[in-house]
């Protein structure tokens, strides 16, 4: 777990699938300072929100995150539900073993259960991706960010709409740290080892000469109709070429009821994070209502349609290759056509995705956690 026995324990929390890209480039850098003699100590909490090989252990494997030393393994259920029993568990095992500080990721459920069970005993939290806001309240990962930051202590930004988003909320310049994005750092590191799924060569996938596309909010999926009503436009505006569909968990169970699927969409299973990256690289374009995909996409120069009203990452649509479309199909066509005919932006990298993050942030907690040698 640690160096020093004694140093303050970072509990560092991960619960499903786009926090793991999140934690990996934290934990690196936590173990690199330990090696120079830290005494800052870490443990890692899976709350088991994501739990199929697929959502969560395949990203453990390829990312070197080394085995959770807890699982909270509270498993699928409604918001509340997932909430409740996060919550329960948790605190749980903050009874039985206090951290100094609760370190979360994102906005998943998982972050806000948890920094809400860490604050109320009164351990700090520390919210990594602090700040982002899509201002739409239907979309449950925004009451998750909302909730979070209002009782965060230290907030990590991923970009300067972020702390502009902070400073308006009445939080204090001193609490706010602006280090770049560590999902980018992950991406980074990563991509020597990049690598074409199987299916690439049995279907004859040729750089950029298909899509990849993924979706799976509920405003999209949750019913077969409005699923089948994508899908038709993108079969359609994509002009017969290959269109890779990683299909997630929520969405297999809504396509399985969708009627006539378009010939050229090729449905697989969620890939892992090698291959998974590799084919959004390697794309013509990417379809998506992610937001991380979005921010992936940007860093790798590739262009991507967003199907959803708002974005809480407008740097990927202001600096970036995003382009929100909202979520009618119709505009899939006409946008589609401008891709086709060359009219898409070039695209730049925000400031501070420079694959560093991670290190900025344990360097920032060892100065807010480690009391330092008096120099007096
Ligand atoms: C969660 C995140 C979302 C993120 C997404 C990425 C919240 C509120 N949302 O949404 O921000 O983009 O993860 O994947 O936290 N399921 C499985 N196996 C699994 C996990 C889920 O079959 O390993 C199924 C279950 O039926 C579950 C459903 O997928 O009910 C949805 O999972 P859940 O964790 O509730 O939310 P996501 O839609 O995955």
């Amino acid at each position: 777990m640690s160096a020093a026995a004694d140093g303050p324990l970072i509990d560092i929390i991960a619960g499903a699938r786009p926090n793991f890209m999140k934690i990996a480039p934290i934990i690196r850098a936590i173990e690199a300072r330990q090696r120079a003699g830290s005494a800052l100590r870490w443990r890692l909490v899976h709350t088991g929100q994501h739990y199929d090989a697929r959502m969560s252990a395949d990203f453990f494997d390829q990312l070197g995150i080394p085995e959770p030393h807890v699982n909270l393994e509270v498993g699928s259920g409604t918001q509340a539900e997932q909430t409740a029993a996060i919550m329960v568990r948790y605190e749980q095992l903050l009874l039985n073993d206090r951290s100094a500080l609760c370190l979360v990721v994102g906005d998943v459920t998982s972050t806000m259960a948890c920094a809400i069970v860490a604050q109320k005993l009164a351990i700090a939290v520390a919210h990594v991706e602090a700040g982002i806001r899509s201002g739409d309240w239907s979309m449950p990962e925004e009451i998750n960010r909302m909730v979070t930051d209002a009782i965060t202590n230290w907030f990590f930004t991923t970009s300067e709409v972020a702390n502009d988003n902070l400073r308006r909320s009445g939080v204090g310049e001193e609490r706010i740290f602006f280090v770049g994005n560590t999902m980018i750092d992950t991406l980074l590191a990563h991509m020597p080892r990049f690598a074409p799924p199987a299916f690439w060569a049995e279907q004859g996938l040729r750089a950029g000469q298909y899509f990849v596309m993924t979706m799976h909010r509920p405003a999209n999926v949750d019913t077969a109709q409005s699923l089948s009503a994508v899908l038709k436009a993108i079969g359609e505006g994509a002009r017969g070429m290959p269109v890779v569909f990683p299909v997630h968990p929520r969405t297999a169970k809504t396509l399985a009821a969708v009627a006539d699927l378009p010939k050229n969409l090729l449905f697989v299973d969620p890939q892992p994070y090698l291959e998974f990256n590799y084919l959004v690289k390697h794309a013509m374009a990417v379809i998506t209502d992610s937001g991380g995909v979005t921010e992936e996409t940007t860093a790798m120069g590739v262009p991507c349609i967003t199907m959803r009203n708002s974005t809480e990452r407008p740097e990927t649509v202001t600096v970036g290759t995003n382009e929100l479309i909202g979520t009618d199909p119709a505009r899939l066509k006409p946008t589609l056509d401008a891709l086709f005919d060359g009219r898409w932006k070039k695209g730049a990298i925000p400031p501070l995705w420079d694959g560093k993050t991670g290190t900025r942030i344990v360097e920032c907690l060892e100065r807010l956690l480690v009391k330092q040698p008096s120099t007096a």
